[in-house]
């Protein structure tokens, strides 16, 4: 593991009023309900259970921090795009997702996870235009890799980077389960750390 000294949580939060203003240089997991956020975490963390994951979609509602070594923080922000959720709940995602991507001076980029099986989707789109207007850095990393074949992997990736008119070999290809990616994405979320 690249990352120095030991991880520790440092919260849960629900509110814009309860967001502590954390100046460490940081980095943001965002992606749609269940693409694979907290095991990611787990993973480049090396812990199996500091960021709770769930089978169950839209486990993680709050924002989560991660403080490592005490020198950086990882931001576990919950998933987007869960159909069963209230309009009112996606509205109050919408206000704190939004109001903690503007307020953090700190946010060296996000880390974008999309599901490898199913793509780019509408949810997706919308974020990217979103932190693309804000003009904040972004890893794209294609999730669960372990779920299809090499050819298959590329075949997305090059379907990805032809509609975000992007190197396709920017793309992470990632895998929690079978540890596919993770020195590459390590790097390359030191990197942004470290801008
Ligand atoms: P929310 O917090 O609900 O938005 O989900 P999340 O994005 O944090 O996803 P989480 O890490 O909880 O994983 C969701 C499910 O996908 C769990 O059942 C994980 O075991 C599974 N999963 C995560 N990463 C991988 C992976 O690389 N491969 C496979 N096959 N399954 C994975
Ligand atoms: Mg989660």
């Amino acid at each position: 593991m690249i990352f120095p000294g030991q991880a520790s949580f440092r919260g849960s939060f629900y509110e814009i009023a309860q967001l502590p203003n954390i100046s460490l240089p940081q980095v943001a997991f965002v992606g749609r309900s269940n693409v694979g956020k907290s095991s990611m975490i787990n993973k480049l963390l090396n812990r199996r259970n500091l960021a709770k994951t769930s089978k169950a979609p839209g486990k993680t509602r709050s924002i989560n921090f991660y403080e490592i070594g005490g020198k950086y923080l990882f931001v576990d922000l919950p998933g987007y795009g869960y159909a069963r959720l209230a309009a009112s709940d996606r509205k109050a995602w919408k206000e704190l997702i939004e109001y903690y991507f503007r307020q953090t001076r700190s946010l060296k980029g996000i880390i974008h996870l999309i599901d490898i099986r199913h793509g780019l989707q509408d949810s997706d789109r919308e974020l990217i235009n979103y932190i693309d207007q804000l003009g904040i850095k972004m890893i794209r990393v294609l999730t669960k890799s372990d779920k299809l074949n090499r050819k298959q992997q590329a075949a997305v990736a090059e379907n990805i980077g032809r509609e975000l008119d992007i190197d396709s070999r920017n793309l992470v290809i990632f895998s929690a389960r079978d540890n596919t990616g993770v020195k590459e994405l390590s790097r390359k979320i030191m990197e942004l750390l470290e801008s």
